[in-house]
């Protein structure tokens, strides 16, 4: 599809995940020339080469590299906006697609700061500096929070008190509640991923995020879902494409969407046990049974061996997190981007193979980092003591009040 804007698309988050898909696909295109990017750096020349090196994590060729010009860096942090807002580029900015945002599952002070006051802060800026086309701002699926129903739709609308697992899918909804009501006039389309494992080009070599948990629990021989629970993914490949479709799409029906696989694309944890399996030459895992977080947890002993090198408190976390959210069986309807005219995604389990080759090498431990920044050792070690509680976390206290 040719873009309809003849401003200037600015893009946050390009040396993340997501935001390196995008600006992958983006660095092959005409309009490349016109892209600004939002990046943290002191210099320019810092932040072309952080872009760099998100290009190369996509295996993208060095004449492209060479492609990144540092006029096309603005210098800044969604943290202190005003730095930043006198920047004369930000008046011929028509289009935005915002991926910056802390993913992560930590929750580090500067949490709500980033993904909501600096957000808002941003699209409060570029709304009043710059004539607006679209603002994409990308959310997370899980912002509908707990409890949702099985098949969440695109509609679908959050409870006020709705449960959160984890603050930052708390802060990611706040974010989209406060861009409607303090700028009703935001021209803000919300595109909202399920979960994004891997690159069905690269595997996991882009970004190990996700990823180890199916690891994590082939290594157990035992996890809390049932090998027949579904798990809604997508790869970041497809969501880049999804992002700049939604983007470029003159008109679009709706202002918010999910880029997901829905109920017909979700895979089963028993496919993506064999299809890593298969990827690796090795025989699917056997003797599985769903168990208890106590079960899992008391076998702490066996992490280091398991899962290589690791903070055991951090370990669990994550495994109290994952445990909690697989056993939701919860999928994303993707109808609305379908009709807009998108391609349905990929199977997780058609890539998965690949996405285990590419993550040989790692442990189990040193992929997980990746999703838990801001986990400082202390905050682990306090960790301790919530996971020896027997408080029941929000997604078993959403099946208790459902069941
Ligand atoms: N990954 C998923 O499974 C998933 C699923 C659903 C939705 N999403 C959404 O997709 C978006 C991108 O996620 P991701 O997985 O690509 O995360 P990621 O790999 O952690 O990348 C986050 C990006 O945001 C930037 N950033 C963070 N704080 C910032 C700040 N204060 N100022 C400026 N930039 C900042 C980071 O810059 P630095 O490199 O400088 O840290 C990085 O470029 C997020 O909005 C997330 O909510 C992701």
């Amino acid at each position: 599809m040719s873009h309809p804007s003849s401003g200037s698309l600015l893009v946050t988050g390009a040396t993340g995940f997501l935001g390196g898909a995008v600006i992958s696909a983006l660095v092959t295109q005409p309009r490349w020339p016109t892209v600004l990017l939002l990046v943290r750096g002191k210099t320019p020349a810092e932040g072309r080469q952080r872009i760099v090196e998100s290009l190369r994590r996509f295996a993208v060729p060095e004449h492209l590299c060479d492609l990144v010009q540092e006029s096309q860096i603005i210098c800044g942090d969604l943290c202190s906006v005003p730095s930043f807002a006198d920047d004369a580029r930000l008046s011929g900015v028509t289009d935005v697609v915002n991926c910056a945002a802390i993913a992560g599952f930590g929750a580090p002070k500067t949490l709500w700061p980033t993904n909501v006051d600096g957000t808002l802060a941003f699209a409060k800026l570029l709304n009043e500096r710059a004539s607006l086309r679209r603002f994409l701002h990308v959310g997370t699926a899980m912002a509908c929070g707990l409890p949702a129903p099985h098949v969440v739709s695109e509609a679908y609308q959050a409870p006020a008190d709705a449960a959160h697992l984890v603050p930052y899918t708390e802060s990611k909804i706040e974010c989209e509640k406060r861009l409607r009501a303090e700028l009703p006039d935001l021209p803000l389309v919300v595109a909202r991923p399920s979960i994004i494992v891997g690159d069905t080009r690269y595997g996991c070599a882009p970004s190990p995020s996700i990823f180890w948990v199916f690891r994590m629990a082939r290594a157990l021989g035992k996890f809390t879902c049932s090998l027949e629970d579904k798990v809604d993914i997508v790869p970041a490949d497809y969501c880049a494409e999804a992002i700049l479709h939604l983007l470029d799409k003159p008109q679009l029906a709706h202002d918010q969407y999910h880029i997901s696989a829905g109920e017909h694309l979700s895979v089963r944890y028993r496919d993506i046990d064999a299809a890593i399996a298969a990827g690796l030459g090795q025989p699917p895992t056997s003797d599985y049974e769903p168990v208890e977080y106590a079960d899992l947890a008391a076998r702490h002993r066996e992490f280091q061996a398991l899962f290589g090198p690791c903070i055991v408190p951090v370990m669990l976390r994550a495994i109290e997190l994952y445990g909690e959210y697989a056993s939701l069986n919860m999928c994303f309807a993707n109808d609305r981007l379908l009709a807009e005219g998108m391609p349905p995604p990929r199977r997780f389990t058609d890539y998965a193979g690949l996405c285990a080759r590419t993550a040989e090498g790692t442990t189990i431990a040193e992929q997980m980092q990746y999703d838990f920044k801001g986990i400082s050792t202390r905050a682990a070690n306090a960790l301790r003591g919530m996971l020896r509680s027997s408080q029941p976390g929000p997604a078993e206290t959403a099946r208790k009040a459902a069941a």
